[in-house]
């Protein structure tokens, strides 16, 4: 009994932080998390530290990232100068919808 309860209040805890994080279409707000975590170095998909690394697609696949798996990866063990995004700082989840943002985004 006492268990059960806990996993609703879990459940219901869990649903209300997603709803948090939604827009209006009920998915997550991918452009809104890039303005957070990365558009201070990538602003408009470019790269105010290291101008041969922005973010448009020609560049990513000069440098071998090609999905947003690639992305993702990158955020884990980014390079020079880069902040390092472990699970913490951004969800699996968070870190494929950014990825999927850049990739559409970013031409
Ligand atoms: C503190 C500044 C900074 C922040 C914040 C930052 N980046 Fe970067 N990013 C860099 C730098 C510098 C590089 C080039 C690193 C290198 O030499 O490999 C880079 C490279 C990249 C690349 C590879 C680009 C290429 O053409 O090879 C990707 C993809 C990327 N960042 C994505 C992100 C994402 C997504 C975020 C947010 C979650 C983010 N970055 C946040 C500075 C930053």
């Amino acid at each position: 009994m006492k268990k059960s309860l806990a996993t609703v209040t879990l459940l219901a805890v869990g649903a209300f932080a997603v709803s948090a994080q939604a827009d209006t279409e009920g998915k997550m707000d991918a452009k809104a998390e890039f303005q957070k975590h990365c558009a201070v170095c990538h602003p408009d998909g470019g790269n105010v530290i290291n101008k041969a690394k922005p973010l448009n697609k020609e560049a990513l696949k000069t440098n071998g990232i090609k999905s947003w798996k690639d992305i993702v990866a990158n955020m884990r063990n980014p390079g020079p100068g880069m902040t390092k995004f472990d699970k913490k700082e951004i969800s699996d989840k968070e870190a494929k919808a950014i990825a999927e943002y850049v990739l559409k985004t970013f031409k």
